[in-house]
């Protein structure tokens, strides 16, 4: 009989988020159960910030270990605007509105940060990945979530929303944070993959 499955309890109510996790954290052989739970959403400019006060808020109250992600889109032509503010600014002007804002813009650099938090033994470890790309001159593409319609990673043609799970996984924010963040609990689990 194999042994079981190590769980991470995964706090996000997002399907999006939640299938990236899942595939990326399983690889590492980890399962993934989604969590609901309240947590403390500060205000910050910084992503980490966010990411670790919302973890602490739930140790002792979690089952570990736990993950609480927070992640955003900086574009460097609007001073990194709208960072931690992705969300309220995709719920309100969504991939449309930022289109409209960078129209006749040359410079379309832009990156996505993801900060994982893990709550583990009672404390808290932020695990943070990036990956550098462009704004496209217009959405592409049905797959992924957000704003992935509207950003090319440096290096490909594709949006994120024209990748598979897969391909965006090889080179997105999210994995970047994970797989860090999955090898550091395999060793503290002592389970090496
Ligand atoms: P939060 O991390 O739940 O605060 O949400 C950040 C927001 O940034 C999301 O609602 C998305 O709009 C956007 N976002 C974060 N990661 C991604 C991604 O991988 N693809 C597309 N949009 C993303």
């Amino acid at each position: 009989m194999g042994a079981e499955k190590p769980v991470i309890y995964v706090v996000s109510e997002n399907p999006g988020k939640l299938r990236e996790i899942r595939f990326v954290l399983g690889k590492f052989g980890f399962e993934v159960e989604p969590l609901r739970a309240r947590k403390l959403e500060i205000q910050s400019d910084d992503l980490e910030e966010v990411a670790r006060v919302a973890a602490e808020s739930l140790l002792g109250r979690a089952p570990e270990p736990f993950v609480v992600e927070d992640s955003g889109l900086f574009i460097a032509s609007l001073r990194g605007f709208p960072g931690p503010y992705s969300s309220y600014v995709y719920r309100t002007i969504g991939c449309e509105g930022v289109l409209k804002l960078m129209r006749g813009v040359e410079d379309r650099r832009a990156k996505f940060v993801c900060a994982a938090a893990l709550g583990f033994n009672g404390s808290v470890s932020v695990f943070r990945g990036e990956v550098e790309g462009a704004i496209s001159e217009e959405p592409r593409g049905r797959g992924g979530f957000g704003f992935d319609p509207i950003f090319v990673p440096l290096g490909h043609a594709k949006t994120f929303a024209e990748m598979t799970l897969e391909e965006k996984c090889a080179v997105s924010h999210r994995s970047k944070a994970l797989e860090t963040l999955a090898v550091y609990l395999l060793e503290r689990l002592n389970l090496h993959r």
